[in-house]
């Protein structure tokens, strides 16, 4: 049965984290569709025209390294106000999340937009400053070597665009459940999702 499962949120809210786990927890498939945008951005950067990138995206795209770089997620954020690479993106998603044995997608626009029809729908929040900590402690663990204050702006900057964009902007659907990490560990915004997804009739692999 293809039971959909829609995770957004702003960046380093969780939303990745979580939708690894609720895929492993109820055994379907996931696409962080993030990467996707990374993928156009990245190549867009490399000097190819992003409308043109993102019609030819194909899978192996995806799996390069080096799309979870700050510069690459601020190209991928600019490339995504463009409507006709959203729009080539679109049917990918779409077929990806009614796939049979359910999908889990994370990104910006899959409850409103690729998905309004999901079973269940999560938007996925903390502040800005603890977002940009988790960053910041990512790259640090990366042996990268960043300034706190940059990526707090950095964090600001990506959502000013993603929310104020006129196509598919960052907003959560109606019938979404709201769970804020601000303060929650990893294990408890889990379980917040897990018990979320089975309210509205999500089954546990067993
Ligand atoms: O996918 P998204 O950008 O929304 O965020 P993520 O990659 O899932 O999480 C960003 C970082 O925050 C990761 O290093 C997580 O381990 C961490 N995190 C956390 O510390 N507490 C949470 N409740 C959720 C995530
Ligand atoms: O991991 P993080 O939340 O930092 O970013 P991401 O999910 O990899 O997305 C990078 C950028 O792609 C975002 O800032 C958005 O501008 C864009 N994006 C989008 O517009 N729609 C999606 N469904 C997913 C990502």
């Amino acid at each position: 049965m293809a039971f959909t499962i829609a995770i957004d949120g702003p960046a380093a809210s969780g939303k990745g984290t979580i939708s690894r786990e609720v895929a492993r927890v109820f055994g379907c498939a996931h696409l962080d569709t993030g990467l996707l945008y990374r993928a156009v951005g990245r190549r867009m950067l490399d000097g190819e025209p992003p409308i043109e990138a993102a019609r030819a995206l194909c899978a192996a795209d995806l799996e390069v390294e080096g799309l979870r770089t700050p510069g690459v997620g601020d190209a991928a954020s600019k490339v995504a106000v463009i409507p006709e690479v959203r729009a080539a993106l679109v049917d990918f998603q779409r077929a990806f999340a009614r796939r049979d044995g359910g999908a889990v997608l994370d990104g910006r626009d899959i409850g409103t937009v690729i998905c309004p029809e999901a079973e269940a729908k999560l938007f996925v929040i903390a502040s800005p400053e603890v977002r940009a900590r988790r960053r910041y402690d990512e790259y640090v663990t990366a042996g990268e070597s960043v300034d706190f204050d940059r990526v707090l702006e950095d964090v600001r900057a990506r959502d000013e665009r993603d929310m104020g964009r006129a196509d598919a902007p960052l907003r959560p659907a109606e019938d979404a459940v709201q769970i804020d990490t601000t303060t929650l560990s990893i294990d408890e915004a889990v379980a917040t999702a897990i018990a979320a997804i089975e309210a509205r009739g999500g089954v546990r692999a067993s």
